[in-house]
């Protein structure tokens, strides 16, 4: 009897598509468990990405799924973040699950300003969070970020604290130097000096690590490509045609050294009217997506051009902190999650898995 019933539930559950993972919960393995008593059945669902502002969502979805069945449905829905695979020959951290890295082709585009969000986003949606402004030459968390002064050190164990902003741990290569003086950094001090902010900073249990990167594909992404290990790329590009041949640059170097691109966000996507609402593609429609289709990866999502975004990282406290229940900020939530799901799709890193072989000459 309770065999049929849990059968019939997995049938109806997996009518249900997930947004974020694009298939059907069941098929996803998002299904752990369905437990009878009596009348009632409880549903133990379990994510691979942070989903507490989801969660309210997706209980009402199901309660409108499982409506006909005559009995009461409860939900025990947890998330469990895991460690994905990096590049080969690099090794993956104890601290950080996974680094993200946020790049473009272009400059200006609003890669910090995604980055903050993002980092924030994910914080809010139940990770731990970290941000590196990886942008040496001009760093700009900082100031998004509202954060000065020189970190602290451990003395123990000798390592650099990063700062704390909204709850997200922060670092800057602003924080550590003189305004002028990267300007004239070149490939070996610019990879030591990334280095450091990835192994010599005290970065406490991440889940996800998002490094803001500088535009382009110079020495700070030649390092990151082959010393620190990403578990996944997102490409922030704006509209207009230029931008895109750009963008797809950035997206075929990591390619090459086989970091997955979780997706495209499209930034500055249109332009709404702050006084009759109209909105309008002030740089064209579509540009993302055709990117994404073109290269097989997820339009992540769009961001409007917005007057509020820019006033908000401007004066050290970012849309998803500053005004949480906005609509920009639930956009940046769904950009989050869907990161965070096309990442829990990719391969899971197995190395801490294995044991340390040992060959004795006894
Ligand atoms: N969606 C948006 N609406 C309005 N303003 C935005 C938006 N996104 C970013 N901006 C603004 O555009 C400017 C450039 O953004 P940002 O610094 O994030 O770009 P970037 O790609 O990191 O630049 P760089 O290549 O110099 O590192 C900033 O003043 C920022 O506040
Ligand atoms: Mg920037």
């Amino acid at each position: 009897m309770s065999k049929l019933i849990s059968e019939e539930i997995k049938d109806l559950l997996s009518q249900y598509q997930d947004p974020y993972l694009s298939s059907d919960l069941v098929t996803a393995k998002v299904l752990r468990d369905i437990k009878i008593e009596e009348n009632k059945a409880t549903l133990d669902l379990s994510f691979g990405f942070p989903i507490d502002g989801y969660k309210p969502i997706l209980e009402a979805e199901l309660n409108t799924l499982f409506a006909k069945l005559d009995m009461d449905i409860a939900y025990n829905i947890s998330f469990n973040i895991t460690s994905h695979a990096v590049q080969q020959n690099v090794k993956p951290l104890a601290s950080i699950k996974n680094i993200i890295a946020v790049a473009s082709g272009k400059g200006g585009v609003g890669k910090s300003t995604t980055s903050v969000n993002l980092a924030l986003a994910l914080q809010a949606e139940g990770a731990n969070v970290g941000i590196l402004d990886a942008d040496i030459y001009g760093p700009s968390q900082p100031l998004m970020l509202g954060v000065e002064g020189k970190p602290d050190v451990d003395d123990e164990k000798k390592k650099i604290l990063p700062k704390i902003a909204y709850g997200i741990q922060a670092m800057s290569m602003g924080l550590m130097v003189d305004d002028e003086q990267p300007m004239i950094w070149r490939g070996p001090m610019v990879t030591q000096a990334l280095e450091q902010m990835i192994r010599d900073v005290l970065w406490q249990d991440l889940d996800y690590l998002i490094i803001d990167l500088p535009p382009g594909t110079g020495d700070v992404q030649l390092t990151l490509s082959q010393k620190i290990p990403v578990s996944g790329a997102v490409i922030v590009t704006t509209p207009q045609d230029i931008a895109l041949l750009d963008a797809r640059k950035a997206l075929k170097m990591f390619e090459k050294v086989r970091v997955p691109v979780l997706g495209v966000v499209e930034n500055m996507s249109i332009h709404i009217c702050s006084n009759c609402g109209h909105s309008e593609a002030i740089f064209g429609a579509d540009g993302g997506q055709k990117m994404a289709d073109d290269y097989d990866v997820k339009l992540l999502g769009q961001l409007p051009l917005d007057k509020g975004i820019r006033e908000n990282a401007d004066s050290g406290k970012p849309t998803v902190a500053a005004s949480p229940d906005s609509d920009i900020a639930a956009m940046y939530r769904d950009i989050a999650r869907k990161t965070a799901a096309q990442l829990s799709l990719k391969s899971k890193d197995y190395s801490s898995a294995f044991p340390n072989i040992v060959i004795e000459n006894n």
